[in-house]
C-alpha cells in the first residue's frame, strides 16, 4: 500500500511539474513568433490568411514544425523567403514554437 501511494504521489509530481515546462515553451515560441516576425506572412496565431502563398502553421505537429524551421535554418529546405527569417533560431526555440502553433 505504501509503495502504491509513493507510486501514485511521484508520478502525479511528474505529470504536474511536466505540463508547467509544456505551458512555459508555448508561452515562449508566442513571444518568439510574434517578435520574429512570422506573424507578417503567417498569419495571427499562424493562421494564414493568403494560404496559397503562405501555409497555415496552426494546428500542425509540434515536432514537425521544429523540424522544418530546423531545415530551413539549415538550408536543408530552401526557400528565399523562409531560409533567412530562421537564421539564429536554436534547437530548443524551434521546439518552441513548434509547441505554441501546435496549440493553436
Ligand atoms: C516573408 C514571408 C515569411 C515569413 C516572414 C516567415 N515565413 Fe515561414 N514560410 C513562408 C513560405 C512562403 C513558406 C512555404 C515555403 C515552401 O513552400 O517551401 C513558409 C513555410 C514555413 C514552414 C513550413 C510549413 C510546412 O507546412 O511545411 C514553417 C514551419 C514556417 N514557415 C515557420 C516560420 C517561422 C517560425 C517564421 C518566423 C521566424 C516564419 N515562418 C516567417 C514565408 C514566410
Amino acid at each position: 500500500m505504501k509503495t502504491l501511494y509513493t507510486f501514485l504521489v511521484a508520478s502525479s509530481l511528474w505529470v504536474s511539474c511536466h505540463s508547467a515546462v509544456f505551458a512555459q515553451d508555448i508561452a515562449a515560441g508566442e513571444t518568439l513568433f510574434n517578435s520574429k516576425g512570422c506573424i507578417g506572412c503567417h498569419g495571427p496565431k499562424g493562421q494564414s490568411a493568403n494560404e496559397a502563398s503562405f501555409p497555415t502553421l496552426a494546428g500542425k505537429e509540434a515536432s514537425y514544425i521544429a523540424d522544418q524551421i530546423k531545415a530551413f535554418r539549415d538550408y536543408e529546405r530552401e526557400n528565399p523567403m523562409m531560409n533567412p527569417m530562421v537564421q539564429g533560431i536554436s534547437d530548443e526555440q524551434a521546439a518552441q514554437i513548434g509547441a505554441y502553433l501546435a496549440a493553436q
